[in-house]
């Protein structure tokens, strides 16, 4: 049998100031897999959260005038309200300033220390307080007289300070070895070919601990010394499943994770550090990293300083939440960054949405409301035609499963949005309006045109929650009990069940030129 429990992780984000679009990004990527493994029967355990320790933090709140938990506990709350505004069905939000964290951290510091890969010496190099994060000679280059890291143009400073090293370097072997014996340990592809390139350019050790600033987690038997950020963020992934506890039934039972969503702005933390640190402490590393492009907002990435942050809930407020989550799923490519404005937007929800799957949905019912006294019709008779049609779902249910367990979801909404194109087209063609003589041939159509939508919708339900339940609850179905595997029968509605029109699905939007 293979194992029916299925861990998913977004990034925990930086509470440093609101949430927007990229961070919705990545968590409703993450909703829409853990919402298709629970409806194919896994056991989910979803993970989102806030990184709240480091100097990044520190800075944030002293420009604030505010102690960094204060700070922190107001941000982080705003994260997690957009969870709900989101409607993210993640199982849990870790706080890296909660005890159980802290706890988790300082354990792992003292196994890596006790296996002998952790040594005092100093740090002498370039440090990005914005990535939090440490950058070699070769990454560095000049802009406006200013040195900036030339792997995400943000700014570096010089930094000369005694530190803790973890032994990165004696790794190296190892981590390629991991890399070649779980060729889908990062992807896509592309970005895998890039870490592992970076790796056999040579590790060196890693600078864990700083001792300026004094917001963050103690290294165990230095007081002075604060752990570094990354080491301190990455543990989040097991101190939620209770590590160090080894035989707690959530560690059991989820680790290894089977899926970081990222961004690829924190590839190299993921692939690299994330593996050697589990490796050296004897821990499994996880089955997968996700490496996602960005969301642009005129063709840029967003940031602070450039002042193009999209706001998840304005777009919401405007379009509605099922809308936003069905664009960022179609049409931004997953590996690749995807721009977002309101014109793509518009025409996504008015050819996908609402001329396409809500008009199929919306035409059956009013059809069935005239014709068919708003009940699922009895004495039904399939053709070949009809089979067809039904069974091009179930003939692709490998297909559908394997899409995504290998990420490939805009291919999975497109054979979706590609079935309901054909559900259209069969309406069509079948013409039940003309069909008023022939009674059985007119209750088949509309038949078949309900199971149609009832497979159409279980497919859209991780992906527009809110809107594929409501077609369900149309035709009275309990989406709590329904199964992907259901797609696979023909004969779900059962004849003379009253259809409840719960309303229009998605209202069309007249594009102002
Ligand atoms: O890096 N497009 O936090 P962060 C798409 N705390 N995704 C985007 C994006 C954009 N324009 N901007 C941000 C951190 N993201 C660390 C992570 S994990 C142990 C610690 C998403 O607040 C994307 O997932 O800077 C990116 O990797 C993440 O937010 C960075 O969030
Ligand atoms: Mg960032």
């Amino acid at each position: 049998m293979d194992n029916k429990n299925y861990y998913i992780t977004t990034p925990i984000y930086y509470p440093s100031g609101n949430p927007h679009m990229g961070h919705a990004y990545s968590s409703i990527i993450a909703d829409v897999f853990a919402r298709f493994k629970r409806l194919d029967g896994y056991n989910v355990f979803f993970l989102t959260g806030t990184d709240e320790h480091g100097l990044k933090i520190q800075k944030s709140a002293e420009k604030n005038n505010k102690k960094p938990k204060d700070f922190c506990d107001n941000i982080s709350k705003i994260f997690k309200n957009l969870t709900k505004s989101l409607n993210l069905s993640n199982d849990d939000f870790i706080r890296t300033t909660e005890e159980r964290h802290h706890k988790a951290v300082q354990f792992l510091w003292e196994k890596l220390e006790s296996k002998g890969y952790i040594y005092l010496s100093k740090y002498k190099g370039w440090y990005s307080v914005s990535d939090e994060a440490y950058y070699n000679e070769d990454e560095i280059a000049e802009k406006d007289g200013k040195k900036i890291s030339t792997v995400s143009g943000s700014l570096v400073d010089w930094v000369e300070e005694e530190s803790f090293f973890f032994k990165l370097s004696s790794l190296q072997d190892r981590l390629l070895e991991f890399y070649n014996k779980n060729p889908k340990f990062i992807l896509p592809i592309t970005r895998k070919n890039e870490v592992v390139s970076f790796v056999k350019r040579g590790l060196k050790d890693l600078s864990v601990s700083r001792k300026s600033f004094s917001w963050g987690i103690k290294v165990p038997n230095d007081k002075k010394h604060i752990i570094y950020v990354w080491l301190d963020a990455l543990t989040n992934y097991i101190s939620a499943l209770n590590y160090p506890n080894l035989k707690d039934k959530l560690f059991k039972s989820f680790w290894p994770a089977t899926l970081h969503i990222i961004g690829k702005d924190i590839l190299r933390f993921h692939a690299i550090y994330w593996p050697a640190f589990l490796l050296a402490a004897d821990i499994k590393p996880p089955n997968r990293v996700y490496g996602h492009g960005w969301i642009l907002s005129d063709k840029e990435k967003m940031s602070k300083s450039k002042g193009n942050i999209l706001d998840p809930l304005e777009v919401i407020k405007i379009y509605g939440l099922d809308q936003l989550r069905y664009y960022l799923v179609k049409e931004v490519s997953l590996g690749n960054d995807g721009n977002i404005s309101d014109k793509n937007i518009e025409n996504c929800i008015n050819s996908d949405l609402a001329n396409n799957y809500g008009n199929f949905c919306q035409r059956t019912f009013s059809f069935i409301e005239k014709n068919c006294k708003n009940t699922v019709p009895e004495d039904i008779d399939f053709n070949a035609d009809d089979l067809k049609i039904l069974n091009s779902f179930n003939n692709n249910i490998d297909k559908i499963r394997s899409l995504m367990d290998n990420q490939q979801l805009n291919e999975y909404v497109k054979f979706i949005i590609d079935k309901s194109s054909n559900a259209n087209k069969y309406f069509n063609d079948e013409a039940p309006w003309n069909k008023k003589e022939d009674k059985k041939r007119l209750n088949t159509i509309i038949y078949v045109s309900l199971e149609i939508i009832r497979k159409i919708s279980i497919l859209l339900l991780p992906v527009i929650p809110f809107s594929a339940n409501k077609a369900l609850a149309s035709l009275s179905l309990n989406t709590k009990s329904l199964k992907l595997s259901s797609i696979t029968d023909h004969h779900i509605n059962k004849p003379g069940t009253k259809i409840i029109n719960q309303g229009i699905l998605f209202q069309k939007i007249n594009n102002k030129e």
